[in-house]
């Protein structure tokens, strides 16, 4: 363990600017520094870097902390690794606490395993490029298929030679033991070696130590397996790897998109292509790990299928995995016959990119249309068509998308919305009611863990920003596997109420006044403060009243109505919004709404959680956390707006065709409705940049 003290050194001696000009162009402006996140894809720039609190924070995506975060955010590193990496930068000396006898030997233990895969690794890739048969064997297929001197070299691949134990003799002569080359299934129990006569490709962990091999086999008609892979080890969990991630984290992370193809020489020749963002699972279908893994750098993946895959319908099944971790999954089939890597050998990097651009398919709605056409005047086919499509849109954890999906695939399929909407509420319904019983269940132990932590030590740092993550204020406060959190109103498609903050459930019929209410008190606790500290001029009131000025007139509520207008009143003409100012109001509605919000509804203690079942979604100090609830108070309640005129104009559409009122009527409210939806859409997402974390 790193020692406290060189913690302390760490933290201090780094400088945000620094840490964060290593990777990102930064532009002065006043006294923080302006650049493009790394995190998210932007165009104008949100990311703002604050030397004065040393601190980086995105107002786009929301990521936040210390030059340490940072670290292990952008290089995807964890904790120690982080204050590794800076304090090789800034020269200082690590100090560890002597770790007990039994922990270093089983660090030692794993690193032995990792150097001598390594080994493996050197000696396949010099049996490939250096020996006569690997040569003439083993390199010749590979040019063969197409594969460069630099692929070769950046990928390691390599050659195992034919013969019984030639790796087995030569590792042993080098010193290792033949139990080591055992317990990493590079020699079979019989003492020979495990690959033989076949090209190898090393597979890598994200960190890009060498963990494992797959084998390929050359001649064809042989009936031995194409593939062989190293099996399960103690540093190679197949599980939890894919294919190709230490080399494409950053290409993913950039391209803000993950291509997810079926084989290793797909993986190699797209990256050789110039397309990096690319990763394979070796033959299997994805798992939970795999998905989490590419979750931290992108929400967004696209699958491609080969041409002749028989199994697409399968695969797709597999796939409401994908969708259950909240991520937009496209699809994409390549033309019959043809895989990854043949499709781009066949028509260059070029043409690829552009087929795979135009033909990528959102997945649910891929799957609606194929499901669709099986199902064709085949009445059961169709009732168990819409019970598997109605499956897959219920794993998704945001009701907003599934309100939009549910409108598109009933659209598809030919199905009324209404039809597919209850079949949806019954499917969350159920599965909130069986979260909630384990949600309760986490949120205690982890409140209760939390409560423990907290007595015993303090964190390192300065307090508003502790570097450890478990601690970080923008980190909700559950842990990460905790099962997803749903009001009881969110699961109802498209009646979800503003997710942050929390404070109080509202019930489903309360729920606009909830939004109004929640405005409101933002105005009368911080409408005077600064929106932004560098930028006295912006203030909180100000920030959100310009942006709801145009829908004022659809308060519902008349008293929170008449309180957001004396705030515009006073924004314009200067007048300081305070607390206080509305506590001693003359009208007397005013001075008890004011205490209503202003009285705090929960204490920030431990056993808050218990007292009140409720989680708290905001961070742990309301109080620092009022722009981020300005901003998406502002969505949830444009939203809800917006929800009231296209109910409208589908009461008028509806009306214009059932008094046949002409197809020019009803065209035009499709026509309003279609833009209404898009607007929706667009806020929809934007409530999700905001929230979702
Ligand atoms: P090429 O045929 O050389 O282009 O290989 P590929 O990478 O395109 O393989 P393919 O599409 O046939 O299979 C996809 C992936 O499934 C491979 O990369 C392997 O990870 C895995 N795989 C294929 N065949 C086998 C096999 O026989 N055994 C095992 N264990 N895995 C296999
Ligand atoms: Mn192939």
């Amino acid at each position: 363990m790193i020692t406290k003290k060189t913690i302390n050194d760490i933290v201090e001696t780094s400088r945000i600017e620094d840490v964060v000009g290593d990777f990102v162009n930064l532009k002065k402006r006043g006294a923080n520094l302006l650049g493009l996140c790394p995190f998210h894809n932007e165009k104008t720039p949100s990311f703002t870097v604050s030397p004065s609190k040393n601190i980086y924070k995105c107002f786009g995506c929301g990521k936040g902390g210390d030059p340490v975060n940072f670290i292990m955010e952008h290089e995807s590193v964890s904790y120690p690794e982080s204050l590794k990496y800076l304090a090789e930068k800034y020269g200082i000396e690590i100090e560890e606490t002597q770790t007990s006898q039994a922990h270093r030997e089983e660090q030692q233990k794993l690193d032995s395993l990792y150097v001598l895969n390594q080994y493996a690794r050197d000696y396949y890739h010099d049996q490939l490029l250096n020996t006569d048969i690997g040569k003439s064997v083993g390199l010749s297929y590979l040019k063969n298929r197409g594969f460069t001197k630099e692929t070769i070299e950046k990928f390691g691949l390599g050659y195992a030679p034919k013969d019984k134990d030639a790796f087995t003799q030569a590792a042993k002569r080098k010193g290792y033991k033949g139990q080591q080359l055992k317990k990493l299934g590079l020699t079979s129990k019989y003492d020979s070696d495990f690959f033989r006569d076949r090209v190898m490709f090393t597979i890598h962990s994200v960190s890009g130590k060498v963990i494992g091999f797959g084998g390929r086999i050359m001649s064809k008609n042989v009936k031995a397996p194409k593939y062989v892979n190293t099996p399960e080890t103690e540093v190679y969990n197949k599980s939890k790897v894919l294919y190709g991630a230490y080399f494409a984290k950053r290409a993913i992370r950039k391209a803000d998109e993950c291509i997810l193809v079926e084989g290793y020489t797909d993986v190699v020749s797209l990256h050789q292509g110039g397309i990096e963002n690319v990763v394979a699972s070796s033959g299997t279908s994805l798992t939970v790990e795999q998905i989490r893994m590419v979750k931290r750098y992108t929400q967004n993946m696209k699958i491609l299928y080969d041409g002749d895959s028989a199994g697409v319908k399968a695969a797709l099944r597999g796939l409401d995995l994908v969708l259950e971790q909240d991520m937009n999954v496209k699809v994409v089939m390549l033309p019959e016959g043809e895989d990854p890597d043949s499709y781009l050998q066949n028509v260059g990097s070029e043409a690829f990119k552009e087929y795979i651009e135009s033909q990528a398919k959102d997945f649910i709605l891929f799957k609606s249309e194929l499901l669709f056409e099986e199902a064709t005047g085949d009445p059961v086919r169709q009732s168990a068509m819409i019970k598997d499509i109605v499956a897959s849109i219920a794993k998704i954890p945001d009701p907003l998308k599934r309100s939009l999906y549910i409108k598109e695939c009933g659209h598809l399929m030919k199905v009324e919305e209404e039809i597919l909407m209850n079949e949806v509420n019954q499917i969350v319904t159920k599965s909130v009611h069986q979260a909630e019983d384990q949600r309760k269940k986490d949120q205690r132990q982890y409140a209760r863990k939390k409560a423990a932590e907290q007595n015993k030590n303090t964190p390192p740092g300065n307090g508003n920003f502790p570097s450890d993550p478990g601690n970080f204020p923008e980190h909700a406060p559950f842990p990460e596997d905790a099962p997803p959190y749903f009001p009881e109103e969110e699961m109802y498609v498209g009646m979800a109420p503003p997710p942050q903050p929390v404070q109080r459930r509202p019930s489903a019929a309360n729920n606009a006044e909830y939004q109004e209410k929640d405005i409101v008190r933002l105005l009368i606790s911080y409408g005077g403060q600064p929106f932004d500290a560098e930028d006295k001029e912006v203030t909180v009131a100000r920030f959100i009243l310009s942006n709801i000025e145009d829908v004022l007139d659809d308060f519902d509520n008349d008293l929170y109505q008449r309180i957001a207008r004396e705030c515009l009143d006073m924004t314009i003409d200067g007048t300081p919004i305070t607390p206080e100012y509305f506590i001693q109001h003359e009208d007397k509605d005013f001075r008890r709404l004011a205490i209503d919000v202003l009285q705090p509804e929960f204490e920030m203690s431990p056993n808050w959680l218990d007292k009140h079942d409720l989680p708290l979604r905001s961070q742990p100090m309301p109080d620092a956390n009022f722009n981020n609830d300005s901003i998406s108070a502002i969505y949830w309640f444009k939203l809800r707006k917006l929800d009231k005129l296209i109910e409208r104009n589908k009461a008028s559409m509806k009306k214009a065709i059932e008094e046949k009122s002409g197809e020019d009527e009803v065209m035009k409210a499709m026509k309003i409705h279609q833009k209404l939806m898009e607007i929706r859409k667009d806020i929809a997402l934007k409530v999700n940049t905001v929230i979702v974390r």
